[in-house]
């Protein structure tokens, strides 16, 4: 994307690395609302049809489905939109140059979050007005508008389901393409959408979004339904078992994860934060278990935040992958921050030609000089006293060499140039000046 490129900044490895942990955090917030946003839509799309066609209960709970992550509108604003884009601009600044299109992919991505957005809440909107619209339909008007509005919702919930899977399938594809180096060229058909890496991880992330929605619903609902008078006991139960299937797959897909990942991008730290992951995923697995057995809900905030940490877990795995898999790409950003810095210290006239000096010493005056130990020529720690006060003689000496001391034989012009002359003699005084 050229307009995003014009916004890079010149990264230095530690920027880079520095870089790397806050989309960590990012990621932290982005994709645990995600998925319980993706989840809960669809749970609640599938409650509705049953509540439509039959048992009314289910009405409520495609309700509270819904409203699970929509009771506030600023909750897409800072957990979806705002570090969707912060990703965005961290990816664009960490694949400069590099000749991956991430950006565009990612904006793509996040065009068609905000249509999934836009459709969640007209979805929710119409899911509230129908319900609405049911309790009083008893003249025929009021009837017609229970069907519009029940039309309306089906409609608004078909395209945010579209949406949303759409845009967390490109996100996930365009997350892997942008961690494996070698199909940076490939473009967006071959590179993005049948990216292998990114089917699993797209799979991956719609079953930790059942999962995650179950746990995350009944923590949200754990005092109505620990209370006596709670009608959905049998449903907590069933959602507890469905969560608990979701839990099982999971494991698998990770493994599979791994195991289609790029060699390349493969490494010790992805690989002990899946093992890891799966390891939590098991005590939750458990602790859904014990709470079918139990018919208690009471342990659900303490696995609430095992979930966190495998949200947690995986991110580090799959940002690891990203770091080994662009190590050529981060060298080559450094380098270029090394000219910049260098540049920029000049134009400042903090030094006249650092590099440089250090490049002419060592490739023109290391063969005959050393700091203390005398070489072809006198060491400089016995010759550069005498010019303590007097930097342009040694400037001109470096330039136009004289003979000096009969003992040794005269220095042969060194052909530089006088700014070079002048980087060079600042050189020798610095190291001088550090020994
Ligand atoms: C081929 C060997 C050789 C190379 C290469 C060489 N020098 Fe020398 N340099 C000498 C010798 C020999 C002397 C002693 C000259 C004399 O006393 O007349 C000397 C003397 C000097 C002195 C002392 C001058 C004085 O007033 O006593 C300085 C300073 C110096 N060199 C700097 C440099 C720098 C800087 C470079 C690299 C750009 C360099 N030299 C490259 C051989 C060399």
């Amino acid at each position: 994307m050229n307009f995003l490129d014009k916004l890079v900044l010149p990264q230095s490895e530690h920027h880079l690395i520095l870089m790397q942990y806050l989309m960590i955090i990012t990621y932290m917030l982005f994709l645990p609302y995600m998925s319980i946003l993706t989840g809960s839509l669809f749970l609640s799309i599938i409650y509705r049809k049953l509540g439509i066609s039959g048992d009314k209960k289910y009405l409520r709970f495609s309700k509270q489905f819904i409203d699970l992550v929509t009771f506030n509108k600023s909750l897409a604003f800072g957990l979806g939109i705002v570090p969707f884009l912060s990703l965005i601009f961290s990816y664009t600044q960490q694949l400069h140059l590099s000749g991956a299109d991430s950006a565009t992919y990612l904006l793509l991505s996040l065009a068609l979050f905000i249509g999934g957005v836009i459709s969640v809440y007209s979805y929710k909107h119409s899911v509230h007005l129908s319900d609405i619209l049911a309790a009083n339909n008893d003249t025929e008007d009021a009837e017609n508008y229970y069907k519009k509005s029940l039309n309306t919702s089906n409609r608004a919930g078909k395209l945010a389901i579209l949406f949303l899977l759409l845009s967390t399938y490109i996100f996930f594809g365009a997350i892997q393409y942008s961690a494996d180096s070698t199909i940076w060229n490939s473009g967006f058909f071959y590179g993005v959408l049948l990216n292998l890496s990114g089917i699993v991880s797209f799979l991956q992330f719609i079953i930790l979004a059942f999962a995650g929605t179950y746990a995350f619903y009944i923590f949200m609902y754990k005092d109505k339904i620990l209370s006596d008078e709670y009608e959905g006991k049998e449903l907590i139960q069933k959602a507890i078992k469905s969560g608990l299937v979701f839990l099982i797959l999971l494991p698998i897909f990770i493994v599979l994860s791994l195991l289609v990942n790029p060699t390349q991008s493969l490494s010790t730290y992805s690989f002990l934060s899946a093992m890891a992951a799966i390891l939590s995923i098991l005590l939750i697995g458990n602790g859904f278990y014990s709470m079918v057995k139990s018919g208690s809900v009471s342990s659900i905030s303490s696995l609430i935040f095992i979930f966190l940490l495998v949200f947690t877990l995986l991110i580090v795995k799959e940002q690891s992958a990203f770091n080994t898999g662009t190590k050529a790409q981060f060298a080559q950003l450094n380098k270029n921050y090394v000219v910049y810095e260098t540049n920029l210290k000049k134009d400042l006239g903090l030094i006249s030609d650092a590099s440089s000096g250090v490049d002419i010493y060592n490739g023109r005056c290391i063969a005959c000089h050393k700091f203390d130990v005398k070489l072809v020529g006198p060491p400089y720690k016995d010759v550069l006293p005498k010019y303590k006060d007097n930097f342009d003689g040694l400037v001109t000496f470096i330039l136009n060499p004289v003979k000096v001391n009969p003992e040794f034989p005269p220095m042969p012009n060194q052909g530089l140039k006088p700014h070079e002359a002048k980087a060079v003699a600042e050189y020798i005084i610095s190291i001088a000046a550090e020994k």
